[in-house]
């Protein structure tokens, strides 16, 4: 009885005459040619099989820390301690970190491509672990060889003392890829950015200037780290440390400590470490 009605109201559907608007909206929507679509992050051939397999872990455990950020923004909202920190009181915030993780997850990645040749040359400088290569490939990320040394896997989050108020948590390969994946152009259409260099300048954003602090690189990731380190790995405290303790001295002489270790160089050839 049910199928049945249902087919007839389709064939009515179907059957039914176009409004006498129809030439000109059938026009308007004239079918385009389709944009390839996917959300799958390209592995080059210069990555051999023990590169790929950590890439791949590292890409879906990027993810994982993305949705989960996601996941926790559209539950906890806005008026949220964390989200606050992070994201200040601005009535646009919610919105717009909601889309900065939903684009970061469901942008389309098409020609999106992490290499392990290092076509630039830039992997023999000290402390480099990667870098987007900008005008020479705006898709395209090098990760260099020492990533593959001391990146870190979820499993290890706020293990070994990790301190999220005192350790940068580009450590973790999840967190890492997230920034790398924010300077590909077309995953935010560049309205993610860095416009502070450090936690401290991070929450100093959040406190007092929040307009761009939910398209901040740093923010973004700090967040993730921070409810991931909380919610999932359940590091507690402990594993958060003093964030927007304005103890911003402490927090920014840790932050210059570690720089070495995470630099890479931007399309304007300016040289960014965290
Ligand atoms: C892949 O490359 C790395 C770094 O050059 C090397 O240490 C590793 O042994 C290689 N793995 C395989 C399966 O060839
Ligand atoms: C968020 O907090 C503000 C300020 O306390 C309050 O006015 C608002 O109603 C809260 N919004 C929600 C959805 O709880
Ligand atoms: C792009 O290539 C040029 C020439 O090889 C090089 O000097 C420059 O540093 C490269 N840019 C990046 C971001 O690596
Ligand atoms: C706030 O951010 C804008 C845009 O980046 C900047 O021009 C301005 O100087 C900042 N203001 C303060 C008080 O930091
Ligand atoms: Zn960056």
């Amino acid at each position: 009885m049910l199928p049945a009605l249902l087919l007839s109201l389709l064939a009515g559907t179907t059957a039914s005459p176009l409004p006498s608007r129809a030439p000109s909206l059938e026009r308007s929507i004239a079918p385009r040619d389709l944009v390839a679509y996917t959300t799958d992050i390209q592995i080059h051939s210069s990555c051999n099989s023990t590169q790929t397999r950590m890439l791949q872990q590292g890409l879906k455990e990027a993810y994982e820390v993305a949705s989960f950020a996601r996941d926790y923004v559209r539950t906890n909202g806005a008026n949220d301690t964390v989200f606050k920190t992070y994201f200040g009181t601005d009535s646009q915030a919610y919105p717009s970190v909601l889309g900065a993780w939903d684009a970061l997850l469901s942008s389309n990645k098409q020609g999106v491509l992490l290499r392990c040749d290092d076509p630039d040359g830039n992997c023999v400088q000290p402390g480099w672990r990667g870098h987007w290569r900008g005008e020479n490939g705006t898709s395209e990320t090098v990760i260099c060889d020492a990533s593959y040394t001391d990146r870190l896997y979820n499993a290890a989050f706020c293990m070994g003392g990790f301190v999220l108020a005192e350790t940068a948590p580009s450590l973790y390969w999840s967190v890492d890829l997230i920034h790398r994946l924010l300077h590909v152009p077309q995953v935010t259409y560049s309205a993610v950015n860095h416009y502070a260099a450090n936690l401290g300048e991070v929450i100093e954003l959040a406190e007092h200037n929040a307009t761009l602090s939910p398209f901040d690189s740093d923010a973004l990731q700090y967040f993730a780290a921070h409810v991931y380190a909380l919610e999932v790995a359940g590091g507690g405290d402990r594993c958060i440390g003093a964030v927007g303790d304005h103890s911003h001295a402490a927090a920014d002489a840790s932050a210059t400590t570690s720089a070495a270790l995470a630099c890479h160089t931007h399309s304007d050839g300016t040289k960014h470490c965290e």
